[in-house]
């Protein structure tokens, strides 16, 4: 039997990267054994390529045009030879506001994730913590989950609860799922590189 390959994860982010700022330290303190081939933003002035170049991490601004909401077409083509020209053998998305299509999903299969601000599938969709707190949930939290052709649809990995507090206001909530996202991430992520997440349809296993 070859041994597994060591888990080497393009970050794509159109943020503040708090999220690829845990992932970092989780290597560091090495809770996450992996490396970062590279951090890859559709925003020329995200805080997450700045974030990247601080840690001498090669970090690229790829532009997503024409399309505003989705990566498609000449662009995902352009992420795609990155992510390879790198070595990722993985993908985090991580705060990149465009849907993936399915030539990304092909050229990385079953290896690319997400985090999401709510416990999915509640509150799919943009500022999720807003949705949340305008329904009324005594309970919110964030989803790190397998990305298929859906909008926040694929396989769930991990999940953690935040309770919604009587006072929270939208930015005091975010703030606490983030707490949360951050710790979920890096967990998720290991898992991937120890090889023990088992896809059966809807239903992730941990082996
Ligand atoms: C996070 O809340 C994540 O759940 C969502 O986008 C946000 C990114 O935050 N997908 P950051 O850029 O990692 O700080």
């Amino acid at each position: 039997m070859s041994a597994r390959q060591p888990l080497r994860i393009g970050i794509l982010g159109s943020g503040k990267g708090s999220n690829c700022q845990s992932i970092i330290d989780a290597i560091a303190q090495k809770r996450l054994d992996a490396e970062i081939a590279c951090v890859l933003s559709d925003v020329a002035e995200a805080c997450i390529l700045a974030r990247a170049r601080r840690h001498r991490i090669p970090a690229e601004f790829i532009s997503g045009a024409p399309f505003k909401t989705k990566l498609d077409g000449e662009a995902e083509q352009a992420y795609i030879a990155a992510l390879r020209r790198y070595g990722a053998n993985a993908v985090a998305l991580a705060g990149f506001m465009r849907i993936v299509k399915p030539g990304l999903l092909g050229a990385f299969p079953g290896r690319i994730l997400n985090i999401h601000p709510a416990l999915l599938p509640a509150f799919p969709g943009m500022e999720s913590w807003k949705q949340a707190l305008a329904y009324g949930v005594k309970v919110t939290g964030c989803t790190v989950h397998l990305v298929d052709a859906g909008t926040d649809t694929g396989p769930i990995v991990v999940q953690k609860a935040v309770p919604v507090l009587e006072d929270d206001t939208a930015e005091t909530l975010h703030a606490r799922i983030q707490v949360e996202e951050h710790k979920a991430y890096p967990e998720a992520l290991q898992l991937l590189a120890e090889g023990r997440l088992a896809v059966a349809g809807r239903r992730v296993r941990v082996t």
